[in-house]
């Protein structure tokens, strides 16, 4: 076991880590430090474990630790792990990655998603020449000066000291799932528009699952109009499906960007699209560069992932678990008297507390939520050993089983009465 006590740890990081963190994206729950995590559990420094439904943010999708993606970067990191040239696994790597996802012609490795999202945002306009992109409120591409916005109501704007309005002047912010609003945008600028950008299901505002026809509608106003349809499939991509939101919702776009699930754990991110595109990259007309692409380890990790995630398909096993802990929670809810709210798909939803059974659809109605009180459920939730978000996304990863799901729910009891009785009294 690891020397001193997690408030040692906790007191040593305030002093060297702004916040206690190294990504702002941890600064609320600061009070844990963990040990070590293995299969779907995290374990802090006294060894009480924490089923998690993180994830490291979304990552450890294969859970904790997995061997055969362990095996595979330990294995091609005794021949070195940075060229500044193309290798073998890298190219392997890139062919059964576009093996997986099933629409895409060509790909290019980064690190992280935000950035591979810059990359195809510079693509995109590169390719047409055009400088306005649609987003979509609440959703979130990363943190670059031109990309960051802020996450409350439905239209976006400045969300950190340091960036500046003008930055994110290229942006038409629209309300996520609001396909007339799109069709209004594209009437009036449709000649101006780059490229619209999305997350194909929102896992960053809530789990906001496309209406009927909203994809398949910005699908058709790209190809109108000739601008570039971009999924950023950093969260969806290897979650929702092997082939991602893509193939579960089944409308392919120009571009897309993934990251997180891609790697069973290690840092990559790509860019993928239609060959007439990602060509402009190689033609050097449009640059995307980076010393640590496609480096022997993170080609190594994406080459097993693709290898396991075909050879076990685990999706159907996944839906299946996930739809019984999404039931069993809200059951919970049900037999306590708890106004939970709990949607989306079962390998990412979202809870929250809300008097209305309507899902969101958006960030307004998301947001109509009481989703502070869910923050502080958070902390509950760890108390009782369930580490999640404080902005109320629950992954699940393939390695929750039985075990898990008996326990969640009986942590979870314990901890919905903690938070009853402490609303109660207030
Ligand atoms: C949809 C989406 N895009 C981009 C990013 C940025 O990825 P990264 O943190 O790897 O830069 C994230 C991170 O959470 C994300 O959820």
């Amino acid at each position: 076991m690891t020397a001193g006590s997690t408030q040692s740890w906790v007191e040593r990081a305030a002093k060297v880590l702004p916040g206690g963190v190294s990504s702002n994206v941890r600064l609320p729950v600061n009070t844990t430090v963990f040990a070590r995590g293995e299969g779907p559990r995290l374990y802090d420094l006294e060894g009480k474990d924490f089923i998690d439904y993180l994830l490291g943010q979304g990552p450890a999708f294969m859970g904790h630790g997995h061997p055969v993606v362990n095996e595979a970067v330990a294995k091609a990191v005794t021949g070195g792990m940075v060229y500044g040239a193309q290798s073998t696994v890298e190219i392997e790597a890139t062919e059964k990655f576009l093996a997986a996802i099933g629409w895409a012609e060509m790909a290019r490795f980064g690190v992280s998603g935000g950035e591979s999202d810059h990359g195809a945002l510079r693509l995109a306009r590169g390719a047409t020449g055009r400088r306005l992109v649609i987003r979509f409120a609440g959703l979130y591409h990363g943190w670059y000066d031109s990309v960051l916005m802020a996450w409350d109501g439905n239209t976006g704007g400045v969300a950190s000291k340091g960036q500046y309005a003008d930055q994110l002047a290229d942006w038409i912010v629209l309300p996520y799932n609001d396909i007339e609003a799109v069709k209004a945008t594209f009437a009036e600028r449709g000649d101006e528009i780059a490229a619209v950008i999305l997350e194909p299901m929102v896992c960053n505002s809530g789990a906001l699952v496309p209406v009927p026809g909203f994809l398949e509608g910005l699908r058709q106003l790209c190809t109108d109009n000739g601008s570039v349809l971009i999924f950023d499939e950093v969260i969806t991509g290897f979650r929702l499906a092997r082939g991602g939101a893509t193939q579960r919702f089944g409308v392919v776009p120009d571009l897309a960007v993934y990251g997180k699930a891609l790697a069973g754990g290690w840092p990559v991110s790509a860019m993928a699209g239609k060959a007439e595109l990602m060509e402009l990259l190689g033609t050097g007309e449009i640059n995307h560069s980076g010393t640590f692409n496609a480096s022997v380890m993170a080609s190594a990790a994406v080459g097993a992932t693709m290898d396991w995630l075909e050879a076990n398909d685990p999706y159907p096993a996944l839906e299946a678990w996930g739809t019984r802990l999404m039931d069993g929670l809200a059951e919970v809810g049900k037999e306590l008297g708890a106004n939970l709210h709990i949607q989306g798909l079962p390998m990412a939803f979202h809870v929250s507390f809300a008097d209305s059974d309507a899902p969101a659809i958006d960030n307004l109605t998301l947001n109509s939520m009481d989703l502070a009180r869910y923050a502080r459920f958070a902390t509950d939730l760890a108390e009782a050993g369930i580490w999640v978000a404080a902005r109320g996304i629950w992954y699940v990863s393939i390695t929750h089983g039985e075990a898990e799901l008996d326990e969640t729910l009986s942590r979870f009891r314990t901890a919905l009465q903690a938070e009853l009785a402490r609303s109660r009294a207030a």
